[in-house]
């Protein structure tokens, strides 16, 4: 089923609607304690979500071995469409050996709760390091997002998906806007031209510029910041999202903003990552998507602006999306607000610009960052959270 949609297309054309229609529903319960299990970890709980709600459109489930190779060797899916990130569900021999193609297999969330069901049509073997080089231009498991690749199974189970039952989420429902509603949204504001912004971390002064000077050209901000699964020292979701809020309610104007919560995992992988989260962005309805400095990237692993370099790639509109691109920003002392190096006249000496470490030191600390660096609500947001 699909919906009728206004504004930018989704990728493919076509908005994925993969939630069970109440009959679905209801078939799928009556079978529920008959059906072979699989139970997701929280990175593929959340893809399957994103599957469902359109998030990963032209996505209707776990990806079979000719688009996972494709996706892996080349960035395009066996129909022709750009994508970046392989979405699998790996799984053990263990739990793969009695599943068998053709069949419904009932998924779990990790407190055992039924989800959803895969329409198992493919199983089949995949080369970890293969994989993890590809994408994550790696193969170190001290990569958070290639460890995930080698710490999970074997395996991949491929096919349709259906999610059981769209829930409210747990902590920010108000929040819960799904593609196919900020599309409504947007519509209904009347904007034509969205920027959306993908972030794990509070908002700096250096993410409040580059939104701000993206939003002196388009109708409004999507700021979508990824509450799924992320690294263990990543501020968590319910921080940020009370940060978010400070941010919006005292430094932007009301009417060109739309807070939205991303549920889907952050996989660390730099410049694929970038693309992927622009075809995400492209079917919430946005029309362009920010890339700043080291996109999606963790430790030394990118290059700063190799996020935006993988851009050039593709075809001009093969994206369906406008990529954003800006430099490093920082505070300039000599003409004192925020500027890069395409609008600073400054030396490094006049530059203020704090790596993420150092601020965590600081909060650690108890000392508030400059306000250079950090809205001052914000950054006592941040030293509230870790103090207690
Ligand atoms: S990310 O992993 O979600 O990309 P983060 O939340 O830090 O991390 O970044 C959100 C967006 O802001 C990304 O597009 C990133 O490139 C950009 N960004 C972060 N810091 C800066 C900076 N100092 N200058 C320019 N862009 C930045």
């Amino acid at each position: 089923m699909s919906i009728p949609i206004p504004g930018i297309a989704p990728h493919g054309g076509q908005l994925i609607n993969r939630i069970a229609t109440p009959a679905e529903r209801a078939e799928f319960l009556a079978q529920a304690d008959t059906l072979p299990r699989v139970t997701l970890d929280e990175r593929a709980t959340s893809d399957l979500v994103m599957i469902a709600i359109g998030g990963f459109s032209p996505l209707k489930g776990f990806m079979e071995q000719a688009d996972y190779e494709k996706v892996v060797e080349e960035m395009y899916l066996t129909n022709g469409l750009p994508w970046s990130i392989p979405i699998t569900l790996s799984v053990s021999e263990e739990v793969a050996a009695p599943l068998k193609e053709g069949n419904w297999v009932r998924l779990d969330d990790q407190n055992g709760r039924f989800i959803g069901v895969l329409e198992l049509t493919q199983k089949y073997h995949y080369v970890k390091a293969h994989e993890a080089v590809n994408v994550y231009l790696t193969d170190d498991q001290k990569h958070p997002g290639v460890k995930v690749v080698y710490d999970q199974g074997p395996v991949n189970l491929a096919g349709p998906i259906w999610l059981l039952e769209r829930e409210p989420h747990p902590l920010f429902p108000a929040y819960q806007i799904d593609p196919a509603e900020s599309r409504k949204r947007f519509e209904e504001l009347g904007w034509k031209t969205i920027v959306g912004f993908q972030t794990r971390n509070p908002i700096h002064r250096a993410h409040e510029y580059i939104q701000k000077c993206a939003m002196e050209t388009v109708d409004g901000l999507f700021l979508h910041p990824l509450v799924g699964a992320t690294k263990e020292d990543d501020i968590p979701a319910d921080v940020r999202m009370r940060c978010y809020e400070i941010m919006l309610d005292r430094y932007y104007p009301k009417d060109r903003v739309v807070l939205g919560i991303n549920p889907s995992a952050m996989r660390y992988a730099g410049p694929r990552e970038a693309i992927f989260h622009a075809l995400i962005r492209k079917n919430y309805g946005c029309t362009h998507f920010i890339v700043g400095r080291d996109h999606a990237g963790v430790g030394d692993y990118y290059g700063t602006y190799d996020a935006q370099y993988i851009f050039d790639k593709f075809q001009p509109g093969e994206l369906g999306i406008i990529p954003m691109m800006f430099e490093h920003a920082f505070y300039c002392k000599r003409t004192q607000q925020m500027a890069t190096t395409k609008t600073s006249p400054s030396g490094p000496e006049e530059r203020v610009h704090l790596s993420g470490t150092k601020v965590r030191e600081l909060i650690r600390s108890g000392q508030l960052p400059p306000a250079e660096f950090s809205r001052p609500e914000v950054a006592a947001e941040l030293i509230r959270a870790a103090h207690g």
